[in-house]
Formats: C-alpha cells, structure tokens, sequence
C-alpha cells in the first residue's frame, strides 16, 4: 500500500532503503505471536534487516532496523532507524541485496559458534536456514566438525548443539541430551544459559562484511522479491534467506 514517507525523529536516520531480507521474527511479527510483549505500530510495516542510503548524507548502510513500537520496518521504500542501532558502512563491492541478508542471522550465528568455545563437534539442527546456513559455514571456517541435522535426521553425540528448530522445552531437552552444551534460539529451554540471544553490534556487521568480501562466508540468498510481491514472502521460502528488492 502507499503510505507517506516515515520522517526520521530525534536520533534517528531516515533511510531509502535498496535491499530487505525476510526473518522468521518478522513472520512472528505479522502473526501477531509478539502482541503480548511489545507495542504494535498501524499501518504496520514489517521487516528487521536492510541496505540502504541515508536521505541527506547519501551514506550506504546496512543492518538491524529494529525498534519500538514494532511496525515501521524494512519492506518499504523508505524507513527510519534509530542511529545507535547495530548498524556498519556498505562496503564498495557488496551487493545491498547480500548485506541486507546478513544482519540478523550473520550475527547470531558468528556469536553462537563463539559460543561453543573449543567445542570440536557441533550439532546444527536446522542447517539449512538462514542462521543455520551460516552456523555451518562459520563453524567449520573455526576447524570444528559439523555435523547438520535436517528434517527426519537422527542426532548423534557430540560436543555442542546449536538447535535453531525446537521452540517447547520437551523437544528442546530431547536433543540437548546428546551434547553437554547446548544452545536454543527459540527460548525453549528452562535453563537460562540454554537460551541463546544475539547481540547486534557495528564491529559484527564489518567483520561479517569482511567475511563475504574475503570469499569465506558465502550468502546464499533463494528468492529475490519485488517490494511489489512481497506480501507473499511468508508463503514458505527454500534454503537461505529471501530478499525483498526495492
Ligand atoms: N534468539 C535470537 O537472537 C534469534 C536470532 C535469530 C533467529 N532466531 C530464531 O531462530 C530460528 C531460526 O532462524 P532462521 O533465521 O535460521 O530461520 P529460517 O531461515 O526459517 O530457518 C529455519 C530452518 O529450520 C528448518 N527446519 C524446520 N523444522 C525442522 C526440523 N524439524 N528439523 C530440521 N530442520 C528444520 C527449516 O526448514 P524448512 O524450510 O524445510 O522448514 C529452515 O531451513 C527462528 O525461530 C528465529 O526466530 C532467534
């Protein structure tokens, strides 16, 4: 729909935006699973994750758009974001496309494999997603054996498990039981320490650049979507992320 341009408030950045990609907390978002925990904005404009160029400085960035009230997000045209936000520079050469796909999944999965310490093996339940996919390629970049856990895939013992999949406790414990350290996305687990939350931060969004530039983390991106046909990205998507294209 045509709604009139966001205009940036205090400490706040207003954006014409080139690239967005789709997360599953976006989906939430729509869902209205989140209605109980943070205030909603309508007309509601979903979408966490861009690229774009500053209106005024003509500066490209990339990153996590997020803030409150939920709702004036990323799939649109232009959108304003609150200046402290994990936010980095656009380097020359990266396709907005591509740097929009990794700000949420890069930096959560990047802080995950940190987490697993020296952990040589690790369990990646969810593999093929967008934080999977990169959990996968960053932990074995760090010399550890991943084993990916798919749909219908049997867990095997190992030294750590990243699960991206369970979001109740019983299927959570069920697969936790297979490493001594174990980390859940979806908050399922009753042990704090269990439930994984990704910190955004300027300094991950460059190194993540950095990895994609240097060739050693690779952005599988399976849809490209039209802003104009983007009301169809939840529909289900294949491997790796889905960008909306502005
Ligand atoms: N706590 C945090 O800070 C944080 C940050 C980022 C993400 N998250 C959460 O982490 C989860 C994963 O995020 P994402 O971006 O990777 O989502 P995603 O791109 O939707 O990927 C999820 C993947 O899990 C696969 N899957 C679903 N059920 C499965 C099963 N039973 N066994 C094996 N694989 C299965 C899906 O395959 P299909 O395509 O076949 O369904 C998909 O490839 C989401 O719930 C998201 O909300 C949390």
């Amino acid at each position: 729909m045509e709604l009139p341009e966001p205009q940036a408030g205090p400490e706040e950045l207003k954006v014409r935006m080139l690239a967005a990609s789709v997360n599953p907390f976006d989906r939430k978002v729509v869902d209205g699973m989140l209605r109980s925990s943070a205030e909603h904005r309508f007309p509601m404009v979903p979408g966490t994750d861009g690229a774009g160029e500053v209106v005024g400085s003509g500066e490209r960035i990339f990153g996590t758009f997020f803030h409150r009230p939920v709702g004036r997000g990323t799939y649109a045209e232009y959108a304003v974001v609150p200046a402290g936000n994990a936010l980095a520079p656009l380097p020359d050469g990266l396709d907005p496309a591509v740097a929009a796909a990794l700000p949420t999944a890069g930096m959560t999965a990047l802080q995950l494999v940190e987490a697993l310490g020296d952990a040589k093996s690790v369990l990646v339940v969810g593999p093929n997603g967008g934080v999977g996919s990169f959990a996968v390629q960053i932990a074995r970049a760090a010399g550890k054996h991943v084993i990916p856990i798919g749909r219908g895939d049997s867990l095997v013992e190992a030294d750590a498990l990243i699960d991206l999949v369970s979001a109740d406790r019983s299927s959570f414990e069920a697969n936790a039981r297979y490493a001594p350290l174990a980390f859940n996305t979806n908050y399922a687990s009753s042990d704090s320490a269990q439930n994984f939350g990704m910190k955004g931060s300027p300094e991950t969004l460059v190194r993540l650049a950095s990895m994609v530039l240097d060739g050693d983390l690779s952005v599988p991106i399976s849809r490209r979507v039209p802003l104009r046909e983007a009301t169809g990205v939840f529909a289900g998507h294949g491997p790796g992320k889905t960008v909306i294209i502005m």
